[in-house]
């Protein structure tokens, strides 16, 4: 066994949370045919092949107009069932034991789903996943913030209901022209209803530092999306550091949207003790699942077996868990590296 295979096969058994995940992301072309066929939608595609050579990404604004016509196939629950939980079955081969995923309602309430057929589908999938594959979930929902503040304050009242189901907010979509501020009274208010809060700092944005401050001084949020522009400002990263804010970096996602994936900024970031996790974004799209992930950003940077157990308890520790099932699971990660022979971090 090479080195690189021993270490591809513990990243991926290693326990971790994923906690930047788009579920809408997750489509893959297989199932975008079969959505398309069950609701009797005729695709321009007609081949797996046809449908990949469309993924020609140079930046966040050319992914997302592959990303939102695409979703025309996502129609009913079963459909948004469908979606979830072929993601929770390849998560939990890469090693996923729990994740915490976005959603976007306004991709769909804007084309005339109802908010009720989108979060009822992925509700049955996470009940599955954890009866079925012992893999627990959390619903995050995020704004499209190229969409108004007072829709997405619509769409806050919407989910109202369904608080139960949704464990935060979050902000995606095109951040050019699209400040965090913009949403700041949206997130008051989901923080008043008992929400927790994050929100994407894509990666290489005009304004990316000035963006990054205003959600930690403004927002207040409690973890970051990307977020990795925050090297540009040693100030914002004592801040971070010293809240304990979780950065959800994803290599391969910006290595799609950007030239790279951006490996000396989360490395740095982690190696200075930020809390730094590595995550799959829209893993249908950029053809690599959280493990694969990990791995990617190992043999590009060089990491060790207990960086990779760095990571994993990161994932965790910046989780949305109680402490108790936090503490749980960095415990598993903990003898998992023991029974491979790899030391804790220090
Ligand atoms: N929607 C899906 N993936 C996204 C990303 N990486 N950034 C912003 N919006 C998104
Ligand atoms: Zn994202």
């Amino acid at each position: 066994m090479t080195e690189s295979v021993a270490l591809a096969a513990f990243a991926h058994g290693l326990p971790k949370a994923e906690l930047h995940l788009h579920l809408e992301g997750t489509l893959e072309p297989e199932l975008k045919f079969a959505l398309a066929a069950r609701n009797g939608i005729e695709l321009a595609e007609k081949t797996v092949e046809e449908v990949k050579a469309t993924y020609d990404f140079t930046d966040l604004t050319s992914f997302l107009a592959v990303y939102y016509p695409a979703m025309q196939v996502l129609q009913t629950a079963e459909d948004f069932e469908d979606l979830a939980w072929a993601y929770l079955l390849r998560a939990k081969e890469q090693g996923v034991v729990h994740a915490e995923m976005f959603f976007d309602p306004q991709a769909h309430t804007s084309r005339g789903v109802p908010f009720e057929a989108v979060i009822g589908g992925y509700r049955r999938a996470i009940v599955r996943a954890e009866r079925e594959l012992g893999v627990s979930g959390e619903l995050i929902l995020c704004f499209l913030r190229d969409f108004s503040a007072e829709y997405a304050m619509a769409t806050l009242m919407e989910a109202l209901p369904y608080k139960g189901w949704i464990a935060g907010v979050g902000l995606d979509s095109d951040e050019r022209d699209n400040p965090p501020g913009t949403f700041s009274a949206v997130f008051a208010r989901a923080r008043a209803e008992g929400f927790l809060l994050t929100m994407h700092c894509d990666i290489d944005q005009v304004g990316s530092v000035e963006n990054i401050r205003a959600v930690l001084t403004e927002v207040g949020v409690d973890r970051i999306d990307h977020g990795t522009n925050i090297v540009e400002d040693p100030d914002l990263v004592a801040l971070a550091k010293a809240r304990g804010i979780g950065f959800t970096c994803c290599p391969v996602s910006n290595s799609f949207v950007t030239e790279q994936m951006k490996a000396e900024e989360i490395v740095g970031l982690m190696r200075e003790g930020v809390r730094v996790t590595i995550n799959s974004d829209d893993p249908a799209y950029f053809g690599a699942y959280v493990g694969d992930n990990y791995v990617a950003l190992a043999e590009y940077a060089d990491l060790s077996h207990t960086d990779l157990v760095q990571l994993a308890i990161n994932s965790f520790a910046a989780s949305w868990l109680t402490p108790a099932r936090r503490a749980a699971y960095i415990d598993l990660v903990e003898k998992y590296a023991a029974a491979h022979g790899v030391a804790l971090p220090a």
